[in-house]
């Protein structure tokens, strides 16, 4: 193992402890963009706090509003000309996932604003260097993505739904302010969602990545396990603060580097998922939960041993002896546990035709994240014709 394990956000976790929003953001500066949603924040309430507490703590602050879900490249430009504008000195993100890698784009494009785009991996081969980006604070209100604990984001060129990701050590949050109590408010189909998009992030790791590394293995499956029985505990129980609680905590470990030092692996779910939300505006984990069962089935016949391992030790399949039946069972088991979440989808029931639109975003898929080999990489490497045939398969239940 040969790894650099590196995450200096500094994290506060709990119940309440949005109360304390106005200090810790007065540890980062003097003036900040304070960024939100569409309008939940402000429903719910959460924006009037935050002013509020900004007040008391002698923060100044402007107000930017409307990041989109899947957030555009374009509102990230003019949020970060309107930090320019008002001479901000640092960015609190009060929102989901969006909110959170809105505001890591609008950190690097402060500096750079006209050329936000080549910061940005959409297979360009040279991906500018991010130099300097302003402090970000976060305040997730959805449990899914990890961006309070990562240092990228995910940005859509609207003009041409172009959907990739922004890294960079710059953009680790440097304050992260986890209130599980936010949450409580997320309607049950998004905390699905994320409750799924958290799991996939750690299982893109254990099927993809060096397996010879047993102690992040055994870490991986005790986190799915929770996840799946605290996340199926939850669909019963939305307004369950401790059940909220349960699953917020991984969700925000799941990126953080934790599980993948020393394990490494690359995200063929999520590159398969990314042109989906780019084209169809869906929601990221609702699109995962599309494409994860279907890309297991298709690959797993190159290499069942680690599917037949989770069949075991997360799925709780009885080994058979044979790699190849257990790995099928486990994905079969993971189709049922989705199902009883209401996460066992197809392709029209997110709005998807199986038209051409498939097919450009399989283009999509190859040209924006295949490298130069143009496949995607993982257990079994996937070119053109194997991303389109798992796109089909998403059009029905009956792939297994
Ligand atoms: O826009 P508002 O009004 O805030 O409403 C949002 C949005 O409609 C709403 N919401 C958020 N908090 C709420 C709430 N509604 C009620 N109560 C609350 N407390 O939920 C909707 C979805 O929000 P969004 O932020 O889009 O969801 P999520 O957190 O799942 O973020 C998804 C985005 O993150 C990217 C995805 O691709 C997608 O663009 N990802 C980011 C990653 C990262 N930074 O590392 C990794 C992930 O794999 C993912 O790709
Ligand atoms: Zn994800």
């Amino acid at each position: 193992m040969e790894f650099n394990f590196h995450n200096p956000t500094d994290v506060y976790f709990g119940p309440g402890e949005f109360t304390r929003a106005g200090e810790l953001a007065s540890r980062l500066g003097r003036k900040c963009l304070l960024v939100t949603g569409r309008g939940s924040a402000r429903r719910l309430g959460f924006l009037e706090k935050m002013e509020k507490m900004l007040d008391e703590a002698g923060v100044g602050y402007v107000h930017y509003s409307g990041i989109e879900p899947n957030p555009h490249l374009e509102t990230c430009a003019d949020a970060a000309e309107v930090a320019v504008e008002e001479e901000c000195d640092f960015i609190v993100a009060l929102g989901g996932g969006s909110v959170m890698d809105a505001c890591k784009a609008i950190a690097v494009g402060f500096h750079d604003p006209d050329n936000l785009w080549d910061y940005i991996n959409h297979g360009q081969g040279e991906v500018k260097r991010v130099e300097q980006a302003l402090p970000l604070m976060v305040i997730p209100t959805l449990a899914a993505t990890g961006s309070e604990m990562d240092n990228g984001g995910v940005i859509t060129r609207w003009e041409t739904r172009e959907k990739c990701v922004i890294s960079s050590p710059k953009l680790f949050p440097g304050v992260a302010l986890i209130d599980p109590e936010l949450t409580v408010s997320v309607p049950l189909d998004y905390t699905m969602d994320g409750v799924f998009d958290m799991a996939v992030h750690v299982m893109e790791s254990y099927f993809n990545g060096d397996r010879d590394t047993p102690l992040q293995g055994r870490i991986i499956e005790g986190f799915l396990l929770a996840v799946f029985d605290e996340g199926a505990k939850l669909y019963r129980d939305p307004s369950n603060l401790k059940l909220r609680e349960n699953v917020q905590w991984p969700s925000s470990l799941a990126l953080s580097g934790f599980f993948t030092a020393g394990r490494g692996g690359v995200y063929p779910v999520h590159l398969l998922e990314h042109p989906l939300s780019g084209h169809w505006d869906i929601s990221h984990g609702r699109g995962l939960a599309l494409i994860q069962p279907r890309w297991m089935w298709y690959v797993l016949d190159s290499d069942p041993v680690p599917f037949a391992r989770f069949a075991a030790n997360v799925m709780g399949i009885d080994p058979s002896g044979d790699y190849l039946e257990d790995a099928r069972a486990g994905v079969k088991a993971l189709c049922k546990w989705l199902d009883g979440v209401d996460l066992f989808l197809t392709l029209s029931d997110l709005g998807i035709d199986e038209g051409d639109g498939l097919v450009r975003a399989a283009e999509d898929s190859i040209r924006l994240y295949g490298g130069k080999n143009g496949q995607i990489g993982g257990v079994m490497p996937l070119g053109l014709e194997d991303v389109l045939a798992i796109y089909r398969m998403c059009g029905t239940r009956d792939f297994i």
